[in-house]
């Protein structure tokens, strides 16, 4: 039988560095929140049940943490007296029984579950507490792991600690695992009998080891602990993801150019062998299929672009938009919420919405569906096979059948039938003579010095 193991997130910070409306937890990494990061990375370690400890915006932190699979019992820390005083909050979950406690923030999104698994097995092993740290050349601020002979005999919150021990660079993430049967008995006996006066969690280590028992140490590479403190910190943890997501894409077979340039979402997904050009922009709820290419300085999102799809450059796809096989979108196009059909193509500047393009529709330049009145939206239906001319106004809601075609610069009102051909605009009338004899009086007004009227 598999162990028992639940984590308690800390999620209670005031953020104040943050200098936010809102909770940091909530503020996103790849349009994300951070704390739904930290459950997920939860999730792939066998965590079974979540305790949150929340303070401000309880609400919106709970919801963020329930947007996986984990169940995630909440608990309020009214008043904000320390990291081994939030871990209490959660008392009544710990004291369910488990096997193991992992202790989590929720302002470090970018955990990996092998170090987590490697704190849990050695809890297993016998070890009360395992806590994962860090090496770093920047230690100041953090509390700094002390060992000796392979094991850790305390943690030294920098303002408790003497010179010396601030020379350490082995540093506490935060994260650590918990011999579930002790740990009610170990947090509790946790003081704020120190500088800040803050009921340390770091404390459980010399607690332990005066009780007869041994803490072990984990390391974990830096750049996978990072916590967030404020909006700048927030913008290195997103440039961290942004790489290890990258990566994550280009050795399962998609081609970036210049992949500094990329920025791609929590739940990107683009199949082998498609091609990104450099300055691409991917929101959330995007899936490529293979052998799509998109060029550069496209901004996709809520979009679905289907095999041999080619998008851009400068291209907008919007929620809803979903190109079917080898259709293309070119330049200056933005398509929301719209059916484009195998092998349709609306190539420069063009506005489709709420609309449905069928296979091998060409839409001429300057074409726009008409879709809002100001307070509704209408739809606009295009058959299989038609020939939308350059600077089309499709005012919806309105058909245009299988095998038609509007004439370039159509307003179309009504709904063309298959096969048909509409004319929707002015007829042209030529006036001899007048073109010269306006640009003469033209002339003259200016050598005059006088305003045109
Ligand atoms: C803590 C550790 C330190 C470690 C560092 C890593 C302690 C005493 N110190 O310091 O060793 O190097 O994290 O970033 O644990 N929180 C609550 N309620 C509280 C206090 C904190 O929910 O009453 C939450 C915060 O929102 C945050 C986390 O716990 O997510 C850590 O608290 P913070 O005050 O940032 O601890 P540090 O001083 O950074
Ligand atoms: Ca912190």
């Amino acid at each position: 039988m598999s162990d028992r193991v639940l984590a308690v997130v800390l999620a209670a910070g005031e953020s104040t560095r943050m200098k936010s409306s809102k909770s940091k937890v909530l503020h996103t990494v790849g349009n994300l929140p951070m704390i739904s990061h930290v459950i997920s990375a939860l999730e792939k370690t066998g965590v079974g049940d979540v305790a949150l400890v929340v303070g401000r915006d309880a609400e919106p932190v709970i919801a963020a943490a329930r947007s996986g699979k984990l169940a995630v019992t909440a608990f309020e820390q009214k008043e904000r007296l320390g990291t081994g005083h939030a871990v209490l909050a959660a008392r009544d979950a710990i004291a369910r029984g488990y096997d193991q406690i992992i202790i989590a923030y929720g302002d470090a999104p970018l955990i990996e579950p092998s170090p987590l698994a490697e704190a849990l097995a050695k809890v297993r092993s016998g070890f009360d507490v395992a806590v994962i740290g860090f090496e770093t050349d920047k230690p100041t601020g953090y509390g700094r792991l002390l060992t000796s002979g392979g094991e850790l005999v305390a943690i030294r919150e920098e303002k408790d600690a003497t010179p010396e021990e601030r020379t350490v660079t082995l540093c506490n993430s935060g994260l650590l695992a918990i011999n579930g049967v002790r740990a009610l008995d170990l947090l509790g006996k946790i003081t704020n009998n120190n500088v800040k006066g803050e009921y340390y969690l770091t404390d459980i280590v010399e607690i332990l080891r005066a009780d007869g028992g041994k803490a072990a140490t984990v390391e974990a590479p830096a750049d996978t602990v990072a916590g967030c403190n404020n909006r700048a910190e927030l913008a290195e943890l997103e440039a961290i993801w942004q790489r290890r997501k990258r990566h994550e894409i280009m050795v399962s077979g998609v081609t970036m150019i210049a992949p500094e340039t990329v920025f791609l979402s929590f739940d990107t997904e683009i199949a082998q062998d498609v091609t990104i050009e450099p300055n691409v922009i991917f929101g959330p709820g995007v899936r490529i299929d293979s052998g799509a290419v998109i060029h550069a300085f496209s901004h996709i999102e809520g979009a679905r672009v289907a095999s041999g799809a080619n998008v851009g450059p400068f291209a907008r796809l919007r929620p809803g938009a979903n190109l079917h096989a080898n259709a293309k979108v070119g330049n200056f196009v933005e398509i929301k919420k719209a059916e484009i059909g195998q092998g349709a193509k609306v190539s420069h500047l063009t506005y489709i919405g709420d609309a449905t393009v069928g296979e091998n529709t060409n839409i001429g330049a300057g074409t726009v569906t008409c879709n809002y009145d100001g307070y509704n939206k209408f739809e606009t239906v295009i058959g299989a096979d038609a020939f939308i001319g350059s600077n089309t106004l499709l005012v919806a809601p309105v058909k245009v059948g299988n095998g038609a075609l509007t004439a370039t610069g159509s307003v179309i009102t009504e709904d063309v039938p298959d096969d048909a051909a509409a004319f929707g605009r002015a007829r042209q009338v030529n006036k001899d003579g007048l073109g010269a004899k306006i640009s003469a009086r033209n002339k003259a007004i200016k050598e005059a010095g006088k305003k045109p009227r």
